[in-house]
């Protein structure tokens, strides 16, 4: 028997063309002042934030523009946007790019209303927020960390070399905006960096110990739809009907992962991210056969044959290592060279990374308990 709670106050809104209703759905939520939060260059790159300035001029709203978010966000962004948000007496906040963009929007639009540093909320501290922030509008042009859908953002310290989140109920936006045509620019490499990183939000939030009836298929459905088109995608890059596949399966891994929470990739990647500065999906790729053949060995003949269809292992013997291989091969044809060595991780601070995982909230939801000597020795497999 299973007792479970589930809660996503999320508006979703899905489709190709949506991004030019941005300033339409920024007048319905009663907008007045806006801040739009995105990174320095795929939005003006692409033409398209020029073309949103010009919609909003039909709509009596003032927009501020915050375009500091470098790719792995150091907390000290969101102080910044939010004093920005706060002495322009912004009342919206909107977040359109990558997971960074979005996690840094989401993280001012409640630190609008909180005293101290954002630092000062996070991890365990996350509890500490109480209070609602303003409202927001998050906008993915990246399909992978779905961050448009969850209550977590992920943040770095640089000056203590970590990387955590908070996680917090009113994270959630007030509208996903999710549009499959923002994601059809994006170059081969971050196409598979970041379906990557979906896909084992996917695996993870199925293998999760807060695994439920709900969250179950809809971390299956993102798999096999991800395990099947992503190489696709990666092939054909232009093809909106695919990008559109993978931008839906982010969103619903999404929606599952967030109830559930991740597990020991997770965990192990926050350190490797901060230490190797290699895009996230990458390092989750990087240790994701050593932790999945760690969790495997406990896992239940039900959720194995279920795991091993969703990647074409239709027979239990010798699922393990199929359904190993399979990943194997799915990571090749994306690109993807293993070996943390390759990154320029050194054989002497694994030791570190294992340290630093624990810290992270995905370390406690992974199936099977981790301990130090456990995932030093997946540093090592990894290797
Ligand atoms: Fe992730």
């Amino acid at each position: 028997m299973q007792s479970f709670n589930f809660y996503i106050p999320v508006k979703i809104k899905f489709g190709v063309g949506l991004w030019e209703k941005i300033p339409e759905e920024s007048y319905s939520l009663g907008a007045k002042r806006v801040l739009l939060v995105t990174g320095k260059k795929h939005l003006k790159d692409s033409g398209i934030l020029d073309q949103l300035l010009k919609l909003y001029n039909n709509y009596p709203i003032d927009i501020f523009i915050f375009d500091n978010v470098p790719p792995e966000p150091p907390y000290y962004v969101v102080d910044e946007g939010a004093n920005l948000a706060k002495s322009k007496n912004v009342d919206l906040v909107i977040g359109i790019g990558g997971g960074s963009a979005l996690d840094v929007a989401k993280a001012i639009a409640i630190k609008v209303n909180l005293p101290g540093s954002i630092w000062d909320y996070i991890g365990e501290k996350s509890d500490k927020i109480t209070i609602k922030g303003i409202p927001s509008i998050l906008v993915p042009t990246t399909a992978g960390t779905a961050s448009e859908v969850t209550r977590v953002s992920v943040l770095i310290n640089p000056e203590t070399k970590e990387k955590l989140s908070i996680r917090n109920d009113f994270l959630y936006a007030t509208l996903a905006l999710i549009d499959p045509y923002l994601t059809l620019s994006l170059p081969h490499e971050i196409t598979a960096h970041s379906g990557i990183d979906a896909f084992i939000h996917s695996l993870e939030s199925f293998l999760s110990i807060n695994s439920n009836m709900i969250t179950e298929p809809l971390a299956l459905t993102a798999l096999r739809t991800i395990y099947k088109y992503l190489p696709r995608v990666y092939e054909n890059l232009n093809r909106l009907d695919l990008r559109e596949k993978i931008l839906y399966a982010s969103t619903v891994s999404g929606i599952a992962f967030t109830q559930t929470g991740l597990g020991g990739i997770h965990a192990i990647a926050h350190p490797i991210g901060v230490y190797a500065n290699i895009p996230h999906g990458l390092a989750c790729a990087l240790v994701t056969l050593p932790v999945l053949e760690y969790n495997l060995e406990i896992l239940s003949k039900e959720k194995l044959s279920a795991l091993g269809r969703a990647l074409g292992v239709y027979s239990l013997r010798g699922a393990k290592n199929k359904i190993i291989k399979k990943i194997e091969e799915f990571f090749s044809l994306l690109g993807i060279k293993l070996g943390l060595r390759n990154y320029g991780i050194k054989w002497n601070i694994l030791p570190i990374l294992a340290q630093e995982a624990p810290k992270t909230g995905s370390y406690k939801t992974n199936p099977r308990a981790l301990n130090y000597e456990v995932v030093l020795d997946i540093l090592k497999k990894a290797f």
